[in-house]
């Protein structure tokens, strides 16, 4: 594996663990309308807690060199619940956050040398590095550090897995295997890939702080600090490492106390086009003192700053939502003043493209980057996104999914985020006519 494409030796996802209060439920109602199942399953030492493995794909690994190459569409996640009433660490957890994202997992060239890096520069530890002999001269190896967010913690992983064509469960050892069995008793279609990137919360004037610790701690960059701003998506580059957006930026908004500060930060260079390994993208959304968006109403029931959405990669997001919404995932609304304004944000675009969009209610946002099948007017090829919002996971405003397709575009959607208001309060105004 080149090294040289990472800043450091972390490489990649390895796992989300999410603590939940109640694993079947959750996993029913939000992962297996994405085609996520469970492959797996065990208790933990003392029997109070169950974990599920679940995977997004049914098809054979094959290892090399700790990564999984033929497999960086798949993505794993274990839910966690406790089936103990004793079990006060758990309860207290999730009384305070309601279910939530407890732990996000990196695969590592070296997991001493990332575990050190992170403790001298001030992180602080959950487990030491330890590793489990396998069959053969196969390995885990992983250890634990906490995050700069309440309850959420980082594991760091390797593995040498000596057999190739290897079934998913030997990359976890100590889960027991859980039989998949549909309605139709066929292998259920992928309908996701790996995780595009994770989205988070923090509190007013916090950004630097949680920047600071993911640059020295784990060795993440910042995208835009890499990048020719001119390049970027639009005239929301306020300054070089941010992207903010401002209450001018809305054509309808009343408030004043309105708005967003955020930052990505990522393990590999942002300027590389075509990533031969997906990248680490973690999303950092600042709240604004006496706000009253999104990112405020977060960190007021999650009870301070989290994992607010995580967002897949959709191979095709038309049919992943059709076949999602079948099996009862629900989406957030979209109204129709959203696609009526689409032309003027987006002059190339077709017909049958807004069609699409707007039959599905999927939401589409463009950046400068090239693109071999849309070309505009003036011959200038552009990129484009298509993403999908859930509704929230819990009662509490706080943990939600996304569905994203990148055609040859860059970005997270912060067009979105206004267009989706402008869109919202458009609504409003025609009603109250
Ligand atoms: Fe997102």
């Amino acid at each position: 594996m080149n090294k040289g494409m990472f800043h450091n030796n972390i490489q990649l996802i390895d796992y989300l663990e999410f603590w939940v209060c109640n694993g079947k439920a959750f996993i029913k109602s939000y992962l297996e309308p994405l085609n996520f199942y469970i492959i797996g399953s065990k208790f933990n030492e003392k029997r109070t807690r169950i974990q599920y493995l679940l995977s997004n794909s049914l098809g054979q690994l094959e290892i090399v060199d700790n990564l999984r190459v033929k497999s960086f569409d798949q993505q794993f996640i274990i839910v966690t619940s406790s089936i103990s009433s004793k079990d006060t660490e758990f309860f207290e957890k999730t009384a305070l956050h309601g279910d939530f994202i407890q732990n996000i997992s990196f695969i590592c060239r070296d997991i001493n040398e990332a575990y050190e890096k992170a403790i001298k520069e001030g992180a602080q530890s959950i487990s030491e590095p330890m590793t489990q002999e396998l069959k053969g001269d196969s390995f885990y190896k992983s250890c634990s550090i906490q995050s700069p967010f309440n309850d959420l913690i980082h594991t760091f992983v390797n593995r040498k897995i000596t057999y190739h064509n290897s079934n998913p469960l030997h990359l976890f050892p100590g889960f027991n295997p859980v039989a998949i069995v549909n309605s139709e008793g066929e292998k259920p279609l992928q309908l996701t890939g790996a995780l595009d990137h994770i989205a988070t919360c923090v509190e007013p004037g916090n950004l630097p702080k949680y920047i600071d610790w993911y640059y020295r701690c784990m060795g993440f960059k910042l995208t835009a600090e890499e990048c020719d701003t001119d390049s970027l998506e639009n005239e929301l580059v306020l300054d070089k490492n941010f992207y903010v957006i401002k209450k001018s930026d809305f054509k309808f908004i009343k408030k004043d106390n309105i708005g967003l500060k955020m930052a990505v930060l990522s393990n590999q260079p942002s300027n590389t086009k075509h990533f031969k390994v997906p990248p680490i993208q973690l999303v950092i959304s600042e709240a604004m003192e006496n706000g009253e968006g999104q990112i405020e109403q977060y960190i007021q029931y999650f009870n301070g700053g989290g994992v607010q959405h995580l967002a897949f990669h959709s191979f095709d997001i038309f049919k992943t939502v059709q076949h999602s919404k079948k099996e009862k995932l629900e989406y957030i609304y979209v109204p129709d003043s959203y696609y009526d304004g689409l032309h003027e944000r987006f002059p190339w675009i077709t017909d049958e493209m807004k069609l699409n969009l707007k039959n599905s209610r999927v939401l589409i946002d463009s950046d400068n980057s090239l693109s071999k099948d849309i070309v505009d007017e003036t011959e200038q090829k552009v990129g484009f996104i298509n993403q999908i919002f859930t509704k929230y996971c819990n009662d509490r405003p706080t943990l939600f999914f996304e569905l994203i397709q990148r055609v040859d575009g860059l970005g997270f959607g912060k067009g979105n985020i206004i267009a989706l208001f402008e869109a919202l309060e458009t609504e409003k105004v025609s009603v109250n006519k």
